[in-house]
């Protein structure tokens, strides 16, 4: 490949990325973005990414150089009980939505392998009913949604909670840790891009009392996370909360105007 050659296959590459998956490529990432850029190539051809990169894009349809790209490309840093003062927070939420409410559906909107899911239910198994709550799980890479429906996990995932966590809500096997079944009653996960023009359709109607969408807005570009924001709103039942990362904030005005409470990462809609 000639070098001009391999400057337009770039851009077309992080053209792709910020189009399908919101994924802004910041300085600091081109060099691995390159690195990436070149497995894909050897595994699928020069030929097979520049087609994937040049057909129109289609957030709802992902070919094999997407799953692998995905795989190689989003960050899926997460661990059990991260942030727990928000953990302590939607139990609070989800008593008062008990109040007008029989049900509360949760969604975790970039749900990684599934640690924070299993945090959230862990949380308000010990306080509610299995059948009066109910946790989804939703995520764009498939093998995070696979390691998330086993409930396994190593001590990594688990680093920041106490021995006693551990030994209530898991059973050890084979040095991993096995979520105890009656914490994965209930939860249920999906695949999507959340910025899918389609995104009732991974839903069927379901609405959500309370969205969290934490640690993921911060790798996106602004369009995106607009288009996200509408997305997780027309998700969301009428005075139902919406909740980002610590570090994340109040990401955009529209969340701004809407922050509940003086938290700065909680919004009542
Ligand atoms: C850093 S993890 C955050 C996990 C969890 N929310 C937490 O706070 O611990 C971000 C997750 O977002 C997922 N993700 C990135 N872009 C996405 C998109 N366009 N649609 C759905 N999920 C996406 C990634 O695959 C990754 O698993």
């Amino acid at each position: 490949m000639k070098k001009g050659e391999n400057v337009d296959l770039f851009r077309k590459f992080t053209f792709y990325l910020e189009k399908k998956f919101g994924w802004f490529v910041i300085p600091s990432k081109i060099e691995n973005t390159a690195f990436i850029l070149g497995k894909l190539i050897m595994k699928h051809g020069e030929s097979g990414v520049m087609e994937v990169f040049s057909a129109p894009v289609n957030h709802d349809y992902f070919s094999p150089v997407d799953e692998d790209l995905i795989d190689l490309y989003s960050v899926s840093e997460t661990y059990f009980n991260r942030e727990p003062e928000i953990l302590e927070r939607v139990n609070q939420l989800t008593d008062s939505v008990m109040t007008i409410r029989d049900k509360v559906n949760i969604l975790c909107a970039a749900s990684s392998s599934g640690e924070e899911v299993y945090s959230t239910s862990i949380s308000l198994r010990n306080n509610f009913f299995n059948n009066e709550v109910s946790v989804y799980g939703a995520e764009i890479n498939q093998r995070l949604i696979n390691l998330a429906l086993g409930g396994v996990y190593t001590e990594w995932s688990l680093r920041t909670c106490s021995s006693d966590y551990k030994t209530r809500y898991f059973d050890l096997h084979e040095k991993k840790f096995k979520l105890k079944e009656e914490y994965m009653k209930n939860v249920y996960f999906r695949k999507y891009n959340l910025l899918s023009q389609n995104i009732d359709y991974y839903f069927n109607g379901i609405r959500f009392d309370i969205i969290l969408c934490r640690n993921i807005f911060l790798y996106l570009n602004p369009n995106s996370i607009e288009r996200v924001i509408d997305n997780l709103l027309s998700l969301l039942n009428p005075g139902g909360y919406i909740i980002t990362g610590l570090a994340e904030g109040a990401i955009s005005e529209r969340l701004k105007s809407n922050s509940f409470d003086g938290f700065r990462n909680i919004f009542k809609f």
